[in-house]
């Protein structure tokens, strides 16, 4: 199945964010902050992404009524803030995380803005991808050899609309391959990838 690209603007006109949206997005900064100052043992595979840019391009991603449905995943979700946000802008909402303390501040972050974006501890990578030995060649920031949480959810992959992921330099394509083999027809990936800001592709 091919992957399209969607073209995302560079500046996003600005628009009317939830309030909720906003003061998310001041929390977590002050949280993320002190997370990666004081976390014990560190955790490096976890890096902030653009949390207002995120909130612009979901904004902009409604506006445009860009997506077939109503579900949103967060793979490696990190404090959760892209899945809260998705979560103020009206989504079904869940983050998958492997580190337990970063589900616990996603879970802190949630309950302290009473957002009902949920959040599960494990792998996001499904058990059933055939070439996830080649696909893991060079992958050094995603745990590619743990069981998946799809059960716990009690949904499959295929039955989200949006993704996002901020992939470190040089594993999007691992991101990519995941969504086109485990990915409904019509869905979006939406990712962040620093200083070249977001990405969109749908699966066609
Ligand atoms: C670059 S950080 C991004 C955090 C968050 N999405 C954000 O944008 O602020 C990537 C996160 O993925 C997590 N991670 C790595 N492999 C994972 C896996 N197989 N399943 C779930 N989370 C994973 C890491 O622990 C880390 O918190």
């Amino acid at each position: 199945m091919p992957l399209q690209p969607i073209q995302v603007p560079e500046q996003f006109s600005t628009s009317d964010h939830p309030s909720t949206a906003l003061r998310l997005i001041e929390l977590a900064k002050e949280r993320s902050d002190a997370f990666l100052k004081l976390s014990q043992p560190v955790i490096h595979n976890y890096v902030p992404c653009d949390f207002d840019l995120v909130n612009q391009g979901l904004a902009w991603i409604m506006d445009n009524y860009l997506l077939a449905g109503n579900r949103f995943c967060e793979f490696g979700s990190g404090l959760g803030v892209a899945a809260l946000l998705a979560s103020a802008h009206g989504m079904d909402s869940i983050g998958i995380e492997i580190e337990a303390a970063l589900v616990e501040e996603a879970c802190r972050l949630a309950s302290d803005l009473e957002l009902p974006a949920r959040f599960y501890c494990g792998s996001f990578v499904p058990r059933n991808i055939s070439d996830i030995f080649e696909l893991s060649q060079g992958i050094e920031h995603v745990v590619t050899d743990e069981g998946d949480v799809y059960e716990e959810i009690g949904l499959a992959p295929s039955e989200f609309d949006l993704f996002f992921a901020f992939p470190w330099p040089g594993e999007y394509h691992f991101f990519e391959s995941l969504f086109q083999q485990c990915a409904a027809d019509g869905a979006c990936l939406l990712t962040y990838q620093g200083r070249e800001g977001l990405n969109l592709i749908r699966k066609i």
